[in-house]
């Protein structure tokens, strides 16, 4: 199985970036737990971060063919971003949404999430676990629909 991992700008100023809201551990420590549950989960995980919207929809249009789900956690680019939206809709690959803070408890203007009206679960405020727990759900989603 095959899972892209996709995040959004500033998330590789993770640790130093607001860490009373993103924690302190830092975006080499979510590439770690990235390696670390492929390792353990027997997966092949793909990760990609960019501060750029359109490099990102590239990459959702690439994952065609190429990988069984992904997991996105689009950033600022959550609350703005209908192109996001329509290459996640256009490919059709399941998808998770993550957030490391709790957006739900958050300004009125992180409330509205594009992205996630294309994906089949939310994860928020779980900090960097959010992303293993993620992959987590659509490895055992992948088991269960295989042969279907
Ligand atoms: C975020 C929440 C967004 O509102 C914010 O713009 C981010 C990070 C999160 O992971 O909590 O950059 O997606």
């Amino acid at each position: 199985m095959r899972i892209l991992v996709l995040n959004g700008p500033n998330i590789n100023l993770l640790g130093i970036r607001e860490p009373d809201v993103y924690g302190s551990e830092s975006f080499q420590d979510l590439l770690t737990l990235l390696e670390n549950t492929a390792r353990e989960e027997n997966i092949e995980i793909v990760q990609y971060q960019s501060n750029h919207e359109g490099c990102l929809v590239d990459r959702i249009q690439e994952a065609l063919g190429q990988f069984d789900g992904i997991v996105i956690n689009p950033a600022a680019y959550t609350h703005t971003s209908i192109a996001i939206l329509d290459a996640l809709k256009a490919v059709g690959l399941p998808a998770v949404e993550v957030h490391i803070s709790d957006v739900r408890r958050r300004e009125d203007f992180r409330q509205i999430s594009y992205a996630g009206m294309a994906c089949c679960k939310t994860i928020m405020g779980h900090g960097i676990e959010g992303y293993r727990e993620a992959i987590l759900y659509l490895k055992d989603r992948h088991n269960n629909t295989a042969g279907r």
